[in-house]
């Protein structure tokens, strides 16, 4: 199979009512780590590759893997750029070969960022490739912000429709109150708001910075029009541990494949409860 678009995927999740995951890959072993879980589920997934990945690994090996694995796979496979935040980046990755990118101009202007979103929307469309918008500010755990801030942060609902009717974007990510990173406390998710969102604007919602938020609110959120939710942490941890417990157990272990077998299992360990949480098994 060749790779699919996030919109195709999305638009039978939101029938559906499940969530298609959305997981972060920084190298080989998580790529595969990705597919095997994917493939164990039976379950659609998005591979998706930040600029810090991009970075890492190239460009073109990125890609490489992905559409590999594509053709390998039993199941749908989705690229997609993570948080790409300039028009250049979207429009490498989609001469690369990405089925779908995010703008994310969320620390833009509304009109700047609906400008911005529309003009890699205009490429992306006539070649086949799906957009994703941010709106309101996700953030990161480690952001010291009071109440109000965080308050100011989030998306306004009256907001996210008037983007969504001067861009049509084929998915929009929504700040309701999680955050990039390890969480110190427990995230409170605002649901009122989701919930507001999904009433008056009709286009699927990505939930960022879901490692961390308790399954029972990921569950809700999907229940609420959630039908992206992006994971990249709960990957780190789960595949850096493996590591270091290998390391630590054998102080004279040289052999990358013993350190990072371990860890390609442990991070499809994750990947395959996610799938179950967001109820995307079976849905291949
Ligand atoms: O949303 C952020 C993702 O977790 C990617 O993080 O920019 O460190 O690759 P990164
Ligand atoms: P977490 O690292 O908090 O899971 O967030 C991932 C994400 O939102 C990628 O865009
Ligand atoms: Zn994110």
């Amino acid at each position: 199979m060749s790779l699919v678009t996030v919109t195709e995927l999305l638009q039978k999740a939101e029938q559906g009512k499940y969530a298609v995951g959305a997981f972060n890959c920084n190298n080989m072993e998580i790529v595969q780590a990705i597919i095997a879980a994917a493939e164990a589920e039976n379950a659609p997934v998005i591979i998706q590759a930040s600029q810090g990945a991009i970075k890492y690994a190239g460009l073109d090996w990125i890609t490489g893997m992905a559409k590999l694995a594509a053709e390998k796979s039993s199941v749908p496979i989705a690229l997609h750029l993570d948080h790409g935040t300039s028009f250049e980046q979207c429009m490498q990755c989609i001469r690369s070969g990405f089925s779908s990118v995010m703008f994310d101009g969320s620390k833009l202007t509304l009109d700047e960022n609906i400008a911005e979103t529309n003009r890699v929307l205009a490429v992306a469309r006539p070649v086949g490739v799906s957009v994703e918008a941010e709106l309101g500010k996700i953030g990161g755990t480690e952001d010291d912000i009071t109440v109000d801030e965080r308050d100011a942060m989030l998306t306004e609902p009256k907001e996210a429709k008037e983007f969504v009717d001067r861009t049509n974007v084929d998915a929009l990510a929504v700040a309701i109150g999680t955050a990039h990173g390890q969480y110190k406390g427990e995230p409170k998710l605002d649901f009122e708001r989701l919930e507001k969102i999904k009433a008056i604007v009709n286009v699927p919602i990505v939930l960022h910075g879901s490692s961390g938020v308790p399954d029972e609110a990921i569950k809700k959120a999907i229940s609420l029009g959630v039908s992206k939710v992006n994971i990249d942490t709960n990957i780190r941890e789960a595949f850096t541990n493996a590591m270091r417990k290998v390391i630590n157990e054998d102080a004279k272990q040289i052999d990358p494949r013993k350190v990072l077998g371990p860890a390609r299992e442990a991070a499809t360990e994750v990947i395959r409860e996610k799938i179950r949480i967001f109820g995307a098994n079976g849905k291949a």
